[in-house]
């Protein structure tokens, strides 16, 4: 089954396609954590995308959906996707619909997760990630359990992003709304678009994301 979350920078696409991942053998596709992982490793596109990135615009359309397409021919992706801020245009999405067509598999469902402006800004701002396995987390929202100290491994280095601050996330919304967000009327002409309240508490979120997935045909 392949799936993707759709909404805006902080909507808690990562968040609940991490959780999908570990409860229900999902892979998580993230277009930002693979040109997040370029960039640190200083490879070509890397280098490309670093100042686009930072500034909360979009990578080229060949860019990210040449990443895309290497990473669904990998053996571990067979099972199932749950694809995490991509596709981000109406070419992207198309270009999507292409390659899963290309190697027998479709799309299953579109979840878009809606929450409101200042909420998600409020949640970028406080966001913060294990330096050494990724956990995220969030200052009042998704605290470790022991102040300082990573619940999965322990670790007491956390990172930031880049384009974690007020203005770039103010930047990204506005790229969102104006080059995404017509994403949602293409998935609903597909019959393939569910909505979910994105403001509820992440657990919450998780379970009307399962009761949508029980209602969808493998
Ligand atoms: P990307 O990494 O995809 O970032 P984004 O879309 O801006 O989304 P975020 O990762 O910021 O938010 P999220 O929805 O994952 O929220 P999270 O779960 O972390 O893209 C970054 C950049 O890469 C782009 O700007 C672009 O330059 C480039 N890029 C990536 N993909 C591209 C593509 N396809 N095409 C072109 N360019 C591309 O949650 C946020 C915080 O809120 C966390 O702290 C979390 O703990 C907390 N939280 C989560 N859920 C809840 C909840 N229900 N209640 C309270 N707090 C919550
Ligand atoms: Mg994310
Ligand atoms: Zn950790």
């Amino acid at each position: 089954m392949n799936l993707i979350l759709l909404g805006p920078p902080g909507a808690g696409k990562g968040t609940q396609a991490k959780i999908l991942e570990e409860q229900m053998g999902f892979k998580q596709l993230s277009t930002g954590d693979m040109l997040r992982a370029a960039k640190a490793a200083g490879t070509e596109i890397g280098l490309k995308a670093k100042a686009v990135m930072d500034r909360g615009d979009l990578v080229s359309d060949d860019i990210v959906i040449g990443i895309v397409s290497e990473r669904l021919d990998q053996p571990d992706v067979k099972k199932g996707v749950v694809f995490d801020g991509f596709p981000r245009t109406p070419a992207q999405a198309e270009a999507l619909d292409k390659l899963l067509a290309s190697k027998g598999q479709k799309l299953n469902a579109v979840i878009e997760m809606k929450v409101d402006d200042e909420a998600l800004v409020k949640r970028i701002v406080g966001r913060y990630t294990c330096a050494k396995c990724g956990q995220g987390y969030h200052e009042e929202f998704a605290k470790p359990k022991q102040a300082g100290t990573c619940d999965v491994c322990g670790s007491t280095e956390f990172t930031r992003r880049a384009d974690d601050n007020e203005k770039t996330v103010r930047d990204r919304l506005h790229v969102y709304n104006t080059q995404t967000a017509p994403l949602v009327a293409y998935y609903r002409a597909q019959g393939n678009l569910h909505v979910i309240d994105g403001m509820a508490d992440i657990a919450v979120v998780t379970r009307e994301m399962s009761s949508v997935l029980s209602r969808v045909k493998a």
